[in-house]
């Protein structure tokens, strides 16, 4: 099978378990938004590859340098992130929920194109990209809204302004971290779209769905450190072309 045509007895298999599930949740990385334009962060083409991680993305590093984690890694991101709409995955995704399919998506993404493709209930787990906050007096501003001409961007109030993301070093916010437990926890099947799987604690939520006793999807054009020990099977191929004709075997069984 390629990465654009998915195994058919696999795609059966999944439809099979989605309409069987009582409940079913989405956790989701940034390869679901690759066909959107955004890179991923590990792998072949990976922002990883050309930029440390630690020297650029760590809280200690912004606290020490903010112009240069601006310069070098936010205002790049705001760029792509601005130009990126939701692909076929994500669209996927929100059909499921509105066909009460599919309970939520826990995302790893800060690009909030479940949102914009019409997911409602999307746990946000490394925070959003639209919005920045002062770290001074906490105002918010629209990312849209930031002037780039001097980096960091100040608020009025000359604070520096930071993204509402998670940076490394920081801790994921304590009512994302507890309702996706219990999303993970509860559901019948979980679908790993995308993710590589190797940052906790987001990368534990398909441990806790199989040791409850979940099925575990994987849809991923490469193996994960979750590839047959946690997930029950992996449907090979990009997120986009998968969801797509998952969603058109979920169709023919309805
Ligand atoms: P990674 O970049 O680690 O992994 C992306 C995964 O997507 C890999 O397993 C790829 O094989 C897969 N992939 C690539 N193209 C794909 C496609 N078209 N369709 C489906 N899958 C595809 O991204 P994450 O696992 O999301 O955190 O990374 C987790 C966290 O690490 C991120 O949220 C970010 C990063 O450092 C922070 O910045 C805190």
């Amino acid at each position: 099978m390629t990465a654009d045509k998915p195994d058919p007895p696999l795609l059966e298999r999944a439809a099979a378990a989605i309409l069987k599930a009582g409940r079913v949740v989405a956790l989701t990385g940034a390869g679901i938004s690759v066909e959107s334009g955004i890179p991923p962060f590990r792998g072949k083409g990976g922002l990883w590859e050309t930029i440390d991680p630690m020297e650029y993305a760590h809280i200690d590093a912004f606290q020490r340098d903010p112009a240069k984690v601006w310069r070098v890694l936010i205002k790049d991101m705001k760029e792509v992130l601005d130009r990126a709409d939701p692909n076929e995955a994500h669209r996927a995704l929100a059909w499921m929920e509105k066909q009460n399919l599919l309970q939520a998506v826990i995302t790893q993404n800060v690009d909030g194109l479940h949102q914009c493709a019409g997911s409602t209930d999307v746990i946000e787990f490394h925070g959003n990209f639209a919005w920045q906050r002062c770290i001074k007096c906490k105002a918010r501003t629209a990312t849209a809204a930031v002037d780039l001409c001097r980096l960091p961007p100040r608020c009025r109030c000359g604070g520096i302004l930071r993204p509402e993301c998670i940076f490394f070093g920081e801790l994921i916010p304590p009512q994302c971290l507890r309702r996706a437990e219990q999303l993970s926890a509860h559901c019948d099947v979980m679908l790993v779209i995308g993710t590589s799987a190797s940052v906790y604690p987001a990368a534990s939520m398909p441990f806790i769905a199989n040791q409850n006793g979940a099925t575990v999807i994987e849809i991923n054009p490469e193996r994960t450190a979750l590839s047959g020990k946690v997930s029950d099977f992996l449907i090979a191929g990009h997120a986009g072309p998968v969801m797509k004709a998952l969603v058109k075997t979920i169709v023919e069984r309805l």
